[in-house]
């Protein structure tokens, strides 16, 4: 897009210079003149990029429509004769592990809620905090990944697509100023791209953005955004680090007594949503794995001790490393009713730390990473499909785990501890035994990341500041 907005300018100079000249004549020549060579430009730079022929033909007219109606060229490069409009978004997920990019395209009639036409992905390892003490060899991983969106996102329709990245954990743990770089960095390369890039192209998510999006994503799936008398469905997510619990109350007493911080204001689609969301940091599977082990966050253990639990079975003893820690770890020696004197040890840890409310026994809920996996792993789910389970499913899991493994030592040594810790913490939630989840990976065959109701969400942004009078 470069070439054609510098032919674009340039012509756009030479029609302000010869009007001051006062020649007639010369503007005459110069317009077309300056068209022919905007086209060729375009045509030439068209080519050298490998698109196909009708792209070349339509990106023509679109500049050739363009130049007649100035620089509003680009500004609904998707709507076609039936009325719909195509449009795309671009997500960067900068993960711990990894970063991928999501690229988006969206169909809307008029008037509608649009829909979700297509995804493409690509994922690309180590994440980005790889790169904090060389910050320049990062680009070249998100420059493969802008290639790709290009060869994803039609060329006429680059100017109007938006582009951003998000990082999660990685990046929110590495210090302040190290992460920083790292995104100033992301932002160069961006805004060299030939897509569209605001200021607030790149950042750091918190536990609630994070949980917010993840909301807006099952929501816009399952259809519940589209028809505003639908009733929405909760999203709960078991991370590593942390888990998160998002719903939209409909109860005047669910908004009244909860703490500040777990209400958030969201407006999307005109329309402005209280939801109850919250991220607790801590109680991820695998902060929670250490905690439960009696282990503290970032420091080894004294003297390289063992730590002991009575959630592991009483013959094992083994190695764990958790963020880049190697943890000592055994079971408890004879060690009778190990779900009892695990479940107890795991109520201590979460005595007192979520809050519960009455309302969830009557919100749907979708219940992702963790839960599914745990949930897969015994067999409540289908590891591919996915299913419904009852909340009182895991501890009848858990009971049976347990049990085992007081007189067998099992493939993973954690099943024990996890689905108990999973059972009681929804149960702290306020989940009754027989309440009913629904865990999955993909709505519609869509998968149900973040990022999709991220870029959403700022797409929405975006078109609110456009016309502020909606
Ligand atoms: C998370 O970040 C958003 C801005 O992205 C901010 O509005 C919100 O207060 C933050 N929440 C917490 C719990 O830090
Ligand atoms: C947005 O909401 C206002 C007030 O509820 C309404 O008057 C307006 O028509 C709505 N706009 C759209 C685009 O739905």
């Amino acid at each position: 897009m470069i070439p054609a907005a510098a032919a674009q300018s340039s012509a756009d100079r030479e029609m302000r210079k010869i009007p001051n000249n006062g020649n007639l004549k010369m503007t005459k020549v110069a317009y077309p003149l300056g068209l022919f060579i905007c086209l060729f430009i375009y045509v030439a730079y068209i080519k050298w990029h490998w698109a196909s022929a009708t792209q070349a033909f339509f990106s023509i007219t679109e500049v050739a429509s363009g130049a007649r109606r100035g620089h509003q060229a680009h500004s609904a490069p998707g709507t076609a004769a039936h009325g719909h409009e195509v449009f795309y978004g671009i997500m960067f997920d900068a993960g711990s592990t990894g970063t991928r990019v999501h690229i988006f395209q969206f169909n809307r009639q008029p008037g509608e809620t649009p829909t979700l036409t297509h995804e493409t992905f690509k994922a690309l390892k180590p994440g980005l905090s790889a790169y904090a003490d060389d910050v320049e060899k990062s680009t070249s991983g998100i420059q493969e990944l802008l290639d790709v969106a290009k060869q994803d996102v039609p060329f006429d329709f680059w100017k109007a697509t938006p582009l951003v990245l998000k990082a999660t954990a990685g990046l929110r743990l590495l210090p302040g100023e190290k992460a920083q770089k790292l995104l100033q960095k992301v932002k160069e390369v961006f805004k060299a791209s030939p897509f569209l890039v605001g200021e607030d192209c790149v950042s750091i998510m918190n536990g609630t953005d994070e949980g917010v999006s993840a909301w807006i994503t099952v929501n816009f799936l399952t259809g519940s955004l589209k028809t505003p008398g639908r009733s929405s469905v909760g999203m709960l997510d078991l991370g590593g680090g942390s888990t998160q619990i998002t719903f939209l109350p409909r109860v005047e007493d669910t908004l009244q007594t909860s703490p500040p911080g777990y209400l958030t204001s969201l407006q999307m689609f005109n329309r402005t949503y209280k939801l109850y969301s919250y991220s607790y940091l801590g109680l991820g599977l695998m902060s929670a794995r250490l905690a439960i082990l009696g282990g503290i966050e970032g420091k080894p253990a004294e003297d390289g001790k063992e730590l002991v639990s009575p959630c592991l079975s009483p013959g094992f003893t083994g190695e764990w490393e958790h963020a880049e820690i190697t943890y000592r770890i055994s079971g408890q020696k004879a060690a009778v009713n190990l779900h009892e004197l695990c479940a107890s040890r795991v109520s201590e840890i979460l005595r007192n730390k979520v809050h519960r409310t009455e309302e969830v026994k009557d919100v749907d809920f979708y219940a992702f990473s963790y839960y599914y996996d745990l949930a897969a792993n015994v067999g409540l789910i289908d590891a591919e499909k996915g299913g419904s389970l009852v909340v009182g499913d895991f501890d009848i899991a858990a009971k049976y785990v347990c049990r085992t493994a007081e007189t067998r030592l099992q493939g993973n040594p954690f099943l024990c501890m996890d689905l108990t810790y999973i059972s009681l913490l929804l149960q702290e939630f306020g989940f009754p035994e027989n309440k009913m989840l629904k865990l999955t990976r993909k709505i519609n065959n869509v998968e149900t990341s973040w990022a999709l109701g991220a870029i959403f969400h700022y797409i929405d942004s975006l078109s609110r500041q456009k016309s502020p009078a909606l």
